[in-house]
């Protein structure tokens, strides 16, 4: 089966209503975790890429382990996405690389630390969307700006999604996707205050999906630590009103770190690093499970057959932005 686009997994979610588990990874151990648990639980999934991760693994090897992926396990809708494009080039460069779907981030400047103004974010998006579409690949944008900082990226500043402008954006940019910003931040440390039930703006996202009810909203920050109960109930209320892709890095990196650390104090003299690897890519994989099955993906990977980006592509063309 070939890679996945993000349009056709999310408007399939849309249809089965439910949401797609997007998991950050940064290594082999990651890509396998991740896709042993979709093979488990026999659901679609999103692997999402940073610009981090391509730096550290490197272009080429992060892209073949996906297409190892996609080969290991034919049955299961993999899409190979771009988590936080910082500008066009960045987004273009991954679309060359492979990517069936990518994020330009315009909320922020390319700095991905200063808060954009809405023309600059319409307008990278939109050029983005243009030369996206035209080769199949998916777009996703992002409206408002969430709390939290993680490897440098992010303003730190919450600016909520304001409904009337996401429907504009939409309109304007064509994208596939919208990230919405209803309180959620990047990384472990998410709430300055002790959350309660009302510190996520659910009812922006109930606004937003009766405002365009065809757009999936995309819900970053989604690890659940430390509210891990209010955010799991909030997850799934926010499913019911349009959001399709829900992104968990931190859930992630934290169970594989505290595998790791096990391992470590219980073998004080191993040293051979599988010892190590393996149950931390076991870690991974059970976060992974998790969440899909969670978020009601569980199930869903053989409900329809994946579209070629060609195919794709000629969808777009049929009815371009604004047409
Ligand atoms: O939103 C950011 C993602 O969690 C990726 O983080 O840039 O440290 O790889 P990263
Ligand atoms: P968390 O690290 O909070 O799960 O956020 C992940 C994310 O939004 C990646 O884009
Ligand atoms: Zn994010």
């Amino acid at each position: 089966m070939p890679l996945a686009t993000l349009r056709q997994v999310l408007d399939e979610a849309a249809k089965g209503r439910y949401g797609v588990g997007a998991f950050n990874a940064n290594n082999m151990e990651q890509v396998q975790g991740i896709v042993s648990a979709a093979q488990e639980v026999g659901a679609p999934v999103i692997i999402q890429v940073s610009r981090g991760a391509l730096s550290y693994a490197g272009k080429n090897y992060m892209r073949h382990l996906i297409t190892a992926a996609a080969e290991t396990a034919p049955e299961i809708p993999i899409v190979l996405h771009l988590d936080h494009g910082d500008k066009p080039e960045t987004c273009y460069d991954a679309i060359e690389l492979g990517f069936t779907s990518v994020m330009m981030d315009g909320s922020l400047l390319a700095d991905g630390k200063t808060p954009s103004d809405y023309e600059y974010n319409v307008e990278v998006t939109r050029r983005v969307v243009e030369a996206a579409h035209a080769q199949g690949v998916s777009v996703e944008g992002e409206l408002g700006t969430l709390g939290g900082i993680e490897d440098g990226h992010g303003s730190g500043e919450v600016h909520l999604t304001d409904p009337d402008q996401a429907v504009d954006f939409v309109d304007k940019t064509g994208v596939d996707a919208l990230a919405v910003a209803i309180g959620t931040s990047h990384g472990a440390y998410k709430f300055t205050a002790k959350p309660t039930g009302e510190v996520l703006a659910m009812h922006l996202i109930e606004e937003i999906h009766q405002k365009l009810p065809d757009t999936h909203m995309v819900m970053h920050g989604s690890s659940s630590v430390p509210q891990e109960l209010v955010d799991r109930i909030n997850a799934a209320l926010g499913i019911r009103h349009g959001v399709r892709k829900i992104n968990v890095d931190t859930d992630g990196r934290l169970a594989i770190t505290a595998a790791l650390r096990e391992a470590l104090n219980a073998n004080p003299s191993e040293f051979d690093p599988r010892a190590f690897f393996k149950p931390a890519r076991e870690a991974q994989k059970q976060v992974a499970a998790e969440r899909l099955m969670q978020f009601g993906a569980a199930g869903h990977a053989g409900d329809y057959q994946v579209l070629s980006l060609p195919e794709m592509a000629e969808r777009y063309d049929r009815s371009p932005v604004g047409a």
